[in-house]
């Protein structure tokens, strides 16, 4: 396949998830009235699809030859996706999400919850129709996450918190459901035990890849992001690039750097990204990118050539490449 149709086939992919998630908001809407319109808001705000399209995807490439099969746990994932972004924006304050207003500060904190709790429903009867062994592989990745969230509430700001103690929130919170997705999807094309572990790893050394990608555009600033740059420095969160700096810097520079984080506001920016680059912070969170992605391209060795892995290189490039 030519580039170009790469191209035309992913965004393709993209469009049959959002018409389905759209027809799913609009039939619910229409029972369960304001709760259903609300949560559906966010999950129809926007957003890249990789979750449901790497769902998608997985399953083709492990051999699955019926794609409907694989529909209702690809918008499963999008669903649970949703809800751990509403709930994710309460406890982060966060104002915006996607480029809109956060559900919280929509309709307020009491239904944004029960909004994000409605989300989680969806995905639940969306994904809960498959084997016990999809359903178990879905269920204990989601409660990971939920782990992974409270560890990292418990790092806020705790200086002393080491890249191993960050790459383990990162495995559960971000790429975890990434490799559940690919291997949950396997599963339903009744992969070999082997094909599932090479999906497994390959959303693992993806899905850490992009929180990377994510915790750097934090600090580089994107406006396409959809929310502000340095969110994560004022809710105390430990990324790896401040994570580095930390470790790297020492005497006076550590300690401003201390304070920086302490007490950040927007004009100590600057300062900030130059003790980052004094540090070869940010340049050595490119460097972890790099391997996560190439590590996650090796896995994809095991599989003969095909468009589906044309597809899947497409989306490791994309998550380099990401701006949002
Ligand atoms: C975004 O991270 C948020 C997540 C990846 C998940 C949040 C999960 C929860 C609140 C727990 C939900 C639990 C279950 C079982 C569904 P971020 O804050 O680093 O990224 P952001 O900048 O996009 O907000
Ligand atoms: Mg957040």
């Amino acid at each position: 396949m030519e580039d170009n149709q790469v191209l035309d086939r992913f965004e393709e992919m993209r469009e049959l998830v959002n018409a389905n998630l759209e027809s799913i908001v609009e039939e619910q809407s229409a029972v369960f009235g304001e709760v259903a319109i609300v949560s559906g808001q966010i999950v129809l705000a926007g957003g890249k699809r990789i979750r449901p399209i790497l769902v998608m995807l997985a399953y083709q490439l492990a051999g699955g030859d019926d794609l409907e099969e694989v529909i209702p746990l690809a918008l499963s994932s999008e669903f649970i996706h949703s809800a751990s972004l509403i709930h994710d924006d309460i406890n982060d304050d966060s104002s915006t999400r996607r480029g809109q207003e956060a559900i919280h500060v929509k309709v307020g904190q009491a239904k944004a919850i029960i909004a994000g709790d409605w989300l989680f429903s969806q995905g639940f009867g969306l994904g809960a129709r498959y084997d016990e062994e999809v359903v178990e592989v879905m269920a204990h990745y989601c409660s990971i996450l939920a782990s992974a969230e409270f560890s990292q509430i418990d790092h806020v700001l705790d200086l002393s918190t080491s890249p191993e103690d960050y790459l383990e929130i990162v495995r559960g919170k971000t790429a975890g459901p990434f490799a559940a997705g690919c291997k949950g999807a396997a599963l339903v094309a009744n992969a070999s035990a082997e094909n599932c572990e090479y999906l497994f790893e390959f959303g693992m050394e993806l899905g850490i890849a992009f929180q990377l990608v994510d915790d750097l555009l934090d600090i580089r600033g994107d406006e396409r992001m959809g929310k502000p740059r340095g969110s994560d420095i004022y809710e105390g969160k430990m990324t790896l690039p401040i994570i580095h700096a930390l470790t790297i810097l020492h005497g006076p520079q550590r300690v401003r750097l201390s304070e920086i984080i302490r007490n950040f506001e927007d004009s100590l920016f600057d300062e900030l990204i130059s003790l980052l680059n004094f540090g070869g912070s940010l340049n050595y969170s490119e460097i972890l990118i790099r391997n996560h992605l190439e590590r996650a391209l090796s896995y994809l060795d095991h599989f003969e050539d095909c468009e589906t892995k044309q597809l899947l290189k497409h989306v490791v490039k994309m998550v380099e490449k990401r701006h949002s």
